[in-house]
């Protein structure tokens, strides 16, 4: 039952992919921040705001320690794969793909967005530096990296189609 596992920065496409990827495949698809906020009852700046953000990354684990035993797509929360408990569960019960994008255009996609607390309290250097930081534990959470630069969405999804 092996789940795929869509992992990366914010703004690399994940959730994108996933529901793309979930009709091509016809596997169901979940996004774990959305999941999150169902199980919760609150947003994720909310969460982040009454919890903290050491408390979310605990929900994060639980998430993926429990979820259902289902071959599915999970788009998980760009800071998932920094904790290696995560990267252990999801290489044990599945396939990680690293969505790698440029910081370019994850920025451009993200700058604007009132619904990640990361991007509200930083600064465009802060999170430049972020996504320079998180690369190497994207690269080994993953077993297949993924460049999206100059892919089409339809390209990205039958690449990763053919990989499982
Ligand atoms: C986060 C990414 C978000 C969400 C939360 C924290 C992060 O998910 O989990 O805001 O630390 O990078 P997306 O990558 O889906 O935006």
């Amino acid at each position: 039952m092996r789940k795929i596992y869509l992992v990366g920065f914010m703004g690399c496409g994940k959730s994108m992919i996933g529901r793309r990827l979930s009709y091509y495949l016809k596997l169901p698809y979940y996004d774990m921040d959305s999941e999150i906020v169902r199980q919760q009852g609150m947003s994720i700046p909310e969460i982040f705001e009454k919890y903290g953000e050491e408390r979310f990354r605990e929900i994060e684990t639980e998430f993926l320690r429990t979820f259902r035993d289902e071959r599915c797509i999970i788009a998980t929360g760009g800071g998932v794969a920094m904790k290696e408990e995560n990267r252990k569960i999801m290489r044990r019960t599945g396939l990680v793909f690293f969505l790698d994008a440029t910081f370019h255009d994850i920025y451009s996609r993200i700058r604007h967005d009132q619904n990640r607390p990361i991007v509200q309290r930083s600064t465009r250097e802060e999170l430049e530096a972020l996504y320079n930081s998180r690369r190497k534990s994207y690269k080994e959470s993953a077993h297949i990296n993924v460049l999206t630069e100059k892919r089409t969405v339809r390209q990205i999804v039958e690449y990763i189609g053919f990989q499982v």
